[in-house]
């Protein structure tokens, strides 16, 4: 695998043909970093599920350049979603919608519905026009981490989970810090009204002020028919113990907005200064935990009905449960 930290554009004219080819390339977006596969090859997504050490059968976001492609992947779209994609695209949202015949099972897990995104971030973008200007249709791509791991942020978290199980022909490119921090927000939109399936940057306030009629957002609910993002029980987990209740002794991690003092003894994982702020770095902080190879971090979630919601979402996901 080689890892690209100059992303010129002949770097991305080569990264899409590795694409083309049927090899795996990792990049970056705005939300955490992925690892992509031209999504109609079947044995580059099957690929995907063994780098990721994935169960088969959990679905892969589509990643799409522009709305243009939208209908070659997606039907029967409704009107809210048209609105939300118009708002948010590119950037860190994920509709779930009505598939067409290009989403074929070994995308989709065998749903009848598919996940689109078009993200931000500028390499991404150029990745992924320079694949469809290539003849592709679209790049699946999960978060380049192993299965029920803490989600990449950056380049050097994605070396260091998944180098062992890619091939020399493999890519990664490198694009700094991912800016959002949280996976994308997923939307629901097969139903009349949309559903929040997983929270994120585009959080239900502002879902809610721009859709007229004044929907109701849920968070997923146990008995959805659609299959829930990262509901197995231990997801986005680093391997140190994390606790959201409690005080951390001597030489145990803690992380908090830096409006919360240092408990003593403790070793402070990050000092973000607002909820955005928190989010950026609450990943990274999660991958320092482990590479100080500490045993426990204790957190404390921000509050608010923001991008807090993600995180809080996320914490309780890579809570030690006993
Ligand atoms: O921010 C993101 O969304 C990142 C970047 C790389 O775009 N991608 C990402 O992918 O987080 P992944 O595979 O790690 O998480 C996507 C989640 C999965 O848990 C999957 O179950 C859910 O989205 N998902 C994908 N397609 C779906 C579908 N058709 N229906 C329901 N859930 C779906
Ligand atoms: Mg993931």
């Amino acid at each position: 695998m080689s890892i690209i930290s100059n992303c010129t554009a002949t770097a991305i004219v080569d990264a899409a043909a590795a694409l083309v080819k049927g090899d795996l390339v990792a990049f970056p977006t705005e939300t955490v970093y992925g690892l992509g596969a031209d999504a109609n090859n079947k044995d580059a997504i099957a690929r995907i599920y063994k780098v990721k050490g994935r169960p088969v059968g959990h679905p892969l976001i589509v990643h799409i350049s522009s709305m243009a492609h939208l209908d070659k992947w997606a039907r029967d779209i409704p009107e809210y979603a048209i609105k939300l994609a118009r708002s948010f695209w590119p950037g860190p949202m994920t509709l779930i919608l009505p598939r067409t015949g290009l989403a074929k099972d070994f995308i989709t897990g065998g749903q009848d519905n598919v996940g689109i995104r078009i993200p931000s971030h500028s390499i991404a973008l150029a990745l992924i026009k320079e694949f469809e200007d290539q003849g592709g249709l679209g790049v699946a791509a999960p978060s380049a981490n192993r299965f029920g791991q803490v989600s990449p942020t950056n380049v050097r978290h994605v070396e260091i989970e998944l180098s062992n199980y890619l091939t020399p022909k493999d890519i990664i490119l490198d694009g700094g810090q991912s800016l959002v921090g949280v996976e994308s927000t997923i939307i629901d939109c097969t139903q009349s009204a949309p559903t929040i399936l997983r929270p994120g940057r585009v959080t239900p306030t502002m879902v809610n002020d721009l859709l007229d009629t004044a929907i109701s957002i849920k968070l997923k609910s146990k008995n959805s028919k659609i299959k829930a993002p990262g509901s197995f029980e231990s997801h986005y987990a680093p391997k140190a113990k994390v606790y959201l209740s409690g005080s951390p002794n001597h030489g145990d991690g803690f992380l908090a907005l830096n409006s919360y003092p240092t408990p003593e003894g403790s070793i402070r994982l990050a000092n973000p200064q607002n909820n955005e702020e928190y989010a950026r770095v609450l990943y990274q902080a999660l991958h320092l935990a482990d590479t100080m190879k500490l045993d426990k971090v204790f957190v404390i979630p921000p509050e608010g009905d923001d991008v807090a919601v993600a995180i809080y979402d996320r914490l309780l996901k890579s809570e030690t449960k006993y």
